[in-house]
């Protein structure tokens, strides 16, 4: 490599060192994973000239994929002491309702928790559970019915929210894990018999156009539920139900999938059964 290329990409390794330090300076993206704004960065470097701008872009995708979703800054210590005070299944069912209204996307679901996951499981509860882009859907293990021996393993990109609903699964009542992982990347390798990815592909699709789509093909599971939004944030309804089901009908078609609907007020959910073996890591 010629000195002048070694020098340039000394310079753009420190420009992105800069861009990460600015942007965890603001409270409302310190918690996100460092290499998620690495990833974010390096592309808005590439596409902006100036390091102002690079930085601002960043937080914008930032913003839409993690920050318009929580309305107020989660009290984690606090939500902790309330679930482990919660005493019996019903007092813990009041504390997670309480905790799920904080997030847009849980708060919207609250009416359909009782219907959605036995919807979802039938008669055959899963024992081990993948939830992908988890955001505070593992609060809602309550309502699962699971076994006494199920594994939740949670995965997001808020270092915050993963170490919080680490100490949340065992006051749950589940055992597992909640990590890090960038989906815009691929699946956890981690195998399950059910894998929820609620309103995240198009989320994924924005960051990158057919992630979505290879998340569901990489996932280890041979039943997935896969939600997406029908109103926007704002509560309009602009067409996004029309979008979403074409989405899905040719992802359906290209993988030879068949999912069943489930129609929420707010919320289409496809319950897929792939009928593959999984390669249990748990
Ligand atoms: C619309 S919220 C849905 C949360 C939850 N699944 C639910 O439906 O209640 C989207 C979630 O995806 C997460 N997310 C966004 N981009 C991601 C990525 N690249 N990898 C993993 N998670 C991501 C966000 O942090 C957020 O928690």
């Amino acid at each position: 490599m010629r000195g002048g290329a070694l020098l340039d990409m000394a310079d753009r390794d420190l420009q992105l060192a800069e861009l990460v330090a600015a942007v965890r300076a603001s409270a409302r993206y310190r918690t996100i994973d460092p290499q998620v704004i690495e990833r974010v960065g390096r592309t808005a470097l590439q596409r902006y000239s100036s390091l102002k701008a690079a930085i601002k872009a960043t937080k914008t995708e930032l913003h839409q994929m993690i920050g318009a979703y929580a309305d107020q800054a989660p009290l984690y210590d606090q939500w902790l002491a309330e679930l482990r005070q919660a005493m019996d299944g019903t007092a813990r069912k009041a504390v997670c309702r309480r905790l799920m209204a904080a997030h847009a996307s849980t708060r919207e679901r609250l009416p359909a928790l009782e219907q959605l996951y036995p919807a979802c499981f039938g008669d055959q509860p899963p024992q081990r559970i993948l939830d992908l882009g988890c955001g505070l859907n593992p609060l809602a293990i309550p309502w699962m019915d699971l076994p006494a021996n199920a594994y939740y393993a949670a995965y997001d990109i808020d270092t915050d929210l993963c170490s919080f609903l680490q100490a949340a699964l065992p006051l749950l009542g589940v055992q597992g894990e909640a990590g890090i992982c960038d989906l815009a990347l691929g699946a956890p390798p981690v195998a399950a018999d059910v894998a929820f990815v609620l309103k995240t592909i198009p989320l994924l699709e924005q960051q990158q156009r057919g992630a979505g789509v290879e998340l569901l093909r990489a996932i280890q599971a041979p039943r997935l539920v896969v939600s997406f939004p029908t109103r926007s944030l704002g509560g309009r309804n602009v067409g996004m139900a029309t979008t979403y089901r074409n989405y899905m009908a040719a992802v359906a078609a290209s993988e030879g999938w068949s999912p069943r609907v489930i129609e929420l007020p707010n919320e289409l959910v496809f319950v897929i059964e792939r009928h593959t073996p999984s390669r249990s890591r748990m």
